[in-house]
């Protein structure tokens, strides 16, 4: 049985390699195509040494694949998968340009007109514990962002429950490489170690689309969030931590009501393969190299707060693992395939 052919569109970052890593292993397709502006004409395993065994050319221009991932900054990516979105074949970007459904949100928060707002509408978030649906059929699958996955998985039982109000914070730590790998004075050795800072105080990209998802969950639901990210001196990981006003009386008081919540949790993730609620606040090191995302969720009952903890691998459930699990239900194949290794610890 031929198996099917997917391609990569920038393998020479981060997320590109992860999903280089993974494709590379995966049982059910073939990875048959890698592009890169900058290694056009190497070998994969010779640019990337960890790889060694991938026999395989980076090319300037993509090949004929079925499946075609973008790892491209923003901006850029629309521009590469127009064409092939254009020929049907199926396309799982990476990058932000089809996450947000309103193409006004795109001048704003990237600077750019969206180039093709129709398919805005067609778009579906590749977050698969809201969208397994319509995942399945999707011709364009957008991945959420590594911030947006942590923080939506956070608050997504608790405001389909109408458990909180919507003045949400969301104080989120990211390591170094959700930079990704192009060199700054920002992502410096000596500028990043030993240090930690706030930044985009005024308001991160990625906010628009924690608030669009958010209000999607519940009808009449209207986040107003204060998003404040945190750069910090590790290589991966995010932790997120929400809080949120819980809406009196929907809880018992005391132990029950955190028992109550946990409930909540549990049945919102049940039948979720990488989603673990945990019954004690997560470290990011759970989840190194791995798909998995756990969330905890507790009350601060002096008050009255939700505080909802997640923790993730950016460059794995928050990019290259996810979008291979979004890729796995598009071709109606065990959401797990490929993706079942826990985490590197420690
Ligand atoms: N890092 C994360 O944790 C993370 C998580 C979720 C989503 N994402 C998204 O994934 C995408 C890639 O992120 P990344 O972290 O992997 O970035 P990265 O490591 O900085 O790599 C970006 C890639 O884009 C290429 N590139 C840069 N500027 C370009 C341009 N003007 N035209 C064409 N190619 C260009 C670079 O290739 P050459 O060097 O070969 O030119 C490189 O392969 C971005 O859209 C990002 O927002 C990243």
């Amino acid at each position: 049985m031929t198996k099917t052919r997917v391609g990569i569109i920038n393998v020479t970052g981060y997320a590109g390699v992860e999903l280089a890593r993974l494709l590379l292993n995966h049982p059910g397709v073939e990875l048959t195509s890698v592009t890169g502006r900058s290694a056009a004409g190497q070998l994969l395993g010779d640019f990337f040494p960890h790889l060694s065994d991938a026999d395989l050319t980076i090319e300037a221009n993509l090949g004929e694949v079925d499946i075609a991932f973008s790892a491209m900054p923003h901006k850029e990516s629309a521009q590469a998968v127009l064409p092939l979105l254009e020929n049907g074949t199926r396309v799982i970007d990476i990058s932000a340009d089809f996450r947000l459904r309103d193409a006004g949100a795109y001048p704003q928060w990237y600077g750019f007109e969206h180039p093709a707002p129709q398919w805005l509408k067609k778009a579906v978030l590749g977050l698969p514990e809201l969208y397994r649906e319509k995942i399945r059929s999707a011709q364009l699958v957008a991945c959420p962002g590594c911030y947006p996955t942590g923080a939506i998985l956070a608050l997504a039982p608790a405001v389909k429950s109408g458990l909180i109000r919507p003045e949400v914070i969301v104080d989120s730590k990211s390591g170094i490489s959700g930079a990704g790998r192009s060199l700054s004075l920002t992502t410096h050795f000596s500028e990043a170690n030993e240090d930690v800072t706030a930044y985009s105080l005024s308001g991160h990209r990625h906010l628009p689309e924690i608030t669009q998802e958010l209000a999607l969950l519940k009808p009449g639901f209207s986040p107003a969030i204060t998003f404040v990210p945190h750069l910090i001196p590790m290589t991966r990981g995010i932790l997120p931590t929400a809080y949120a006003p819980l809406v009196a009386g929907k809880l018992p008081e005391g132990k029950r009501g955190e028992e109550e919540l946990l409930n909540i949790y549990r049945d919102f993730y049940r039948d979720e393969p990488f989603v673990r609620v945990a019954t004690s606040s997560p470290h990011t090191k759970y989840t190194w190299g791995s798909n998995y995302c756990y969330v905890y969720a507790t009350i601060d009952h002096r008050t009255g707060r939700l505080i909802a903890v997640s923790a993730l691998d950016n460059l794995m459930k928050g990019a290259a693992s996810q979008a291979i699990q979004n890729m796995n239900i598009m071709l109606g194949i065990p959401e797990t395939t490929g993706l079942e290794a826990a985490g590197i610890y420690p």
